[in-house]
């Protein structure tokens, strides 16, 4: 841990009580003016320390923001947002893990409290005011790309679960959008960097509309929009969703790389609110109009034509008809 950390974690470690500048520059073994700049940087950073001469240090209060510091604090991942890199105002969380991917560790993540231009599926734009969670996994699976819309499934689960876990009723909408009582309120985006048959890396990026006011999404949006806070009447703290949604992701994924897609299909089938729906999924190529009845072993939705015949599709934006 960086001495800054250290002092933060101190500080943090005795709730409502003084910590001398001489404490903690001896635990630190650095210099008292040392620990003054930390405190001045922490204070930069948003946090709220009392000062008093002959007493110490006091935290009075952490910022709400998603700093890589209060992110990696109990976090119980291996790798998964070890590396963190936050920002308060991006383009795009996914256009910045693209930048960075080649050279960072599998699992780095990069967090922002709002983007410019977030980027949703197929080119439409995802609004991102401040108080929603922002964020992008970039990650090295050695898998073959025509596996990559499975860790899609893997990341919508493991949201799905987070916000189950909080007592919404949170439903997923094939492929990947959450919803809840019909409304997203949760948009995964994923994107590769691939030859022909290996991956090079994935970036998984998340909006999740946390405390999210709905009336800063443009009009059009906010119809078919809801937040945490919504639904919840109350806000959430979005550094323990965060948290989360980060480890039940590791854990499923390390299941999903070891070939095993069985408890994320499992939960996705009970959690769908498209199975027994008449739906018409449109992709690039084509349009198919049925009913959906399932979900295969490999993540395609299975749907039932007029005619009777089956059709399967990975990809797509699908409308309940
Ligand atoms: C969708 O449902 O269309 C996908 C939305 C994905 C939004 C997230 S927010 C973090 C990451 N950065 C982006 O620009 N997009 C994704």
């Amino acid at each position: 841990m960086e001495p800054k950390e250290q002092i933060l974690e101190m500080l943090k470690d005795r709730p409502e009580e003084f910590v001398s500048g001489e404490d903690l520059s001896e635990a630190l073994n650095i210099s008292r003016t040392m620990v003054w700049k930390h405190i001045g940087s922490l204070r930069e950073d948003g946090y709220i320390i009392e000062s008093v001469t002959g007493r110490g240090y006091m935290l009075k209060e952490t910022p709400d923001l998603l700093l890589p510091f209060e992110i990696k604090r109990n976090l119980k991942t291996e790798f998964v947002g070890r590396q963190i890199h936050h920002f308060d105002e991006l383009a795009s969380t996914n256009l910045r893990a693209r930048q960075i991917a080649s050279d960072s560790p599998n699992g780095t993540i990069i967090v922002a409290e709002r983007q410019l231009e977030g980027r949703g599926r197929m080119g439409r734009e995802w609004s991102s005011p401040p108080d929603g969670i922002y964020l992008s996994m970039i990650l090295k699976p050695g898998i073959p790309p025509d596996h990559i819309h499975r860790l899609t499934l893997v990341a919508g689960v493991a949201a799905a679960e987070v916000l189950n876990e909080l007592g919404l009723k949170a439903e997923i909408k094939w492929p990947n959008d959450i919803l809840i009582n019909g409304k997203k309120v949760c948009g995964i985006l994923t994107e590769m960097d691939a030859e022909m048959n290996a991956v090079n890396y994935v970036i998984i990026g998340i909006g999740i509309n946390a405390n999210t006011d709905l009336d800063m999404l443009p009009p059009i949006t906010r119809i078919g929009a809801t937040s945490i806070k919504e639904e919840l009447g109350r806000e959430v703290d979005r550094v323990a969703i965060t948290q989360n949604f980060l480890e039940r992701f590791e854990r499923h994924y390390v299941t999903f790389l070891t070939g095993d897609l069985h408890p994320v299909l499992e939960y996705w089938r009970e959690h769908s609110s498209t199975i027994g729906r008449r739906v018409k999924i449109v992709t690039k190529f084509r349009t198919i109009v049925g009913e959906a009845v399932g979900i295969d072993h490999d993540g395609a939705l299975i749907v039932e034509l007029d005619d009777g015949t089956v059709e399967k599709a990975i990809t797509g934006t699908c409308f309940y008809i």
